[in-house]
């Protein structure tokens, strides 16, 4: 069925998007390069918002090539079957690459590269909220019936991509090196523009000021969501046969609309247990 899981390593992936081989391959075989550069996230936490703004950094805030290319054909995802695809057809040059990965089953080649990861962590809750309406009519999973099912599955990591907790423990291992960076949605919405200055100081690249306010007005929300080749209007319909709204609120905290405080209240004290280890100012729960 369309819904299925393919579990691989005990973790969860769509099935529609992914192919055995295709994640093997990428733990096993794929070859980072050390001028890639590579956004690495747990499915909802800003992804898309990052490639936006990496593409627009390599631009110079020139639009044209955010405004003609697909979204995943700029920054494919490593194991996913129809990344892999593209990845083998880019041009040299540098490439932005993304992945869902956990650390775990991330090419093991990186680890032995110069390539930049940027890692980034959103408050739990609200990558929660926000899986639960982008995968509730989606074929990625079986649909929830209501948010305190998809809350459940969240918890036990019976979700695509298997546990927020554990992938970002493991991801949350890597930050210390000097070729990763993990920023915080948050911190992002908060001070975009610092945050983007700190990213292209992590990148190594320059931006006028001018440079800098197109990067940050074309990767917007607003532009994000009517940019047709970002909003995934264009993404193949058999996923989401409703559509999709892949830029929905965009807010931080969108999860007091939605869980009750009963709700937010266990997930906190999950958190505090699985999460111990890590200091609390690296994470945002509030
Ligand atoms: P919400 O569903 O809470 O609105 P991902 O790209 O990892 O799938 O993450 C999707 C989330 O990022 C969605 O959150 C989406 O609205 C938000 N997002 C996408 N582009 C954004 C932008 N330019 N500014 C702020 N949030 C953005």
């Amino acid at each position: 069925m369309a819904e299925d899981y393919l579990w691989y390593a005990g973790i969860p992936f769509p099935a529609m998007l992914y192919k055995m081989e295709d994640i093997k391959a990428a733990h096993e075989q794929f070859v980072v390069k050390d001028e890639d550069i590579i956004t690495v996230t747990y499915p909802k936490s800003g992804t898309n918002w990052m490639i936006e703004i990496l593409c627009l950094i390599l631009s110079k805030g020139d639009p044209e090539w955010i405004h003609s290319v697909p979204i995943w054909e700029r920054s494919p995802w490593i194991e996913a079957e129809l990344g892999s695809k593209i990845i083998r057809d880019m041009k040299e040059g540098p490439r932005l690459l993304t992945s869902h990965l956990p650390i775990q089953l991330f090419p093991k080649s990186f680890l032995t590269s110069k390539a930049k990861v940027i890692y980034i962590i959103r408050n739990p809750k609200d990558v929660l909220v926000s899986g639960y309406y982008f995968y509730r009519h989606s074929k990625l999973m079986k649909n929830p019936e209501s948010l305190q099912q998809f809350y459940g599955w969240f918890i036990q990591g019976n979700v695509p991509y298997g546990s927020w907790f554990a992938h970002v423990l493991g991801w949350m291992s890597m930050r210390e090196r000097e070729n990763v960076l993990v920023l915080s949605y948050e911190a992002l919405k908060k001070d975009t523009r610092s945050t983007v200055k700190r990213i292209c100081q992590f990148l190594g690249k320059k931006l006028e000021p001018e440079e800098l306010d197109l990067v940050l007005e074309n990767s917007s929300f607003q532009a994000m969501k009517e940019n047709k080749m970002s909003n995934y209007s264009l993404s193949d319909r058999s996923y989401f046969p409703t559509g999709v709204e892949m830029i929905r609120r965009g807010m931080v905290g969108d999860w007091k609309n939605h869980l009750t405080v009963t709700q937010a209240e266990a997930f906190d004290k999950i958190f505090r247990e699985k999460l111990a280890g890590i200091p609390p100012e690296l994470l945002p729960c509030d």
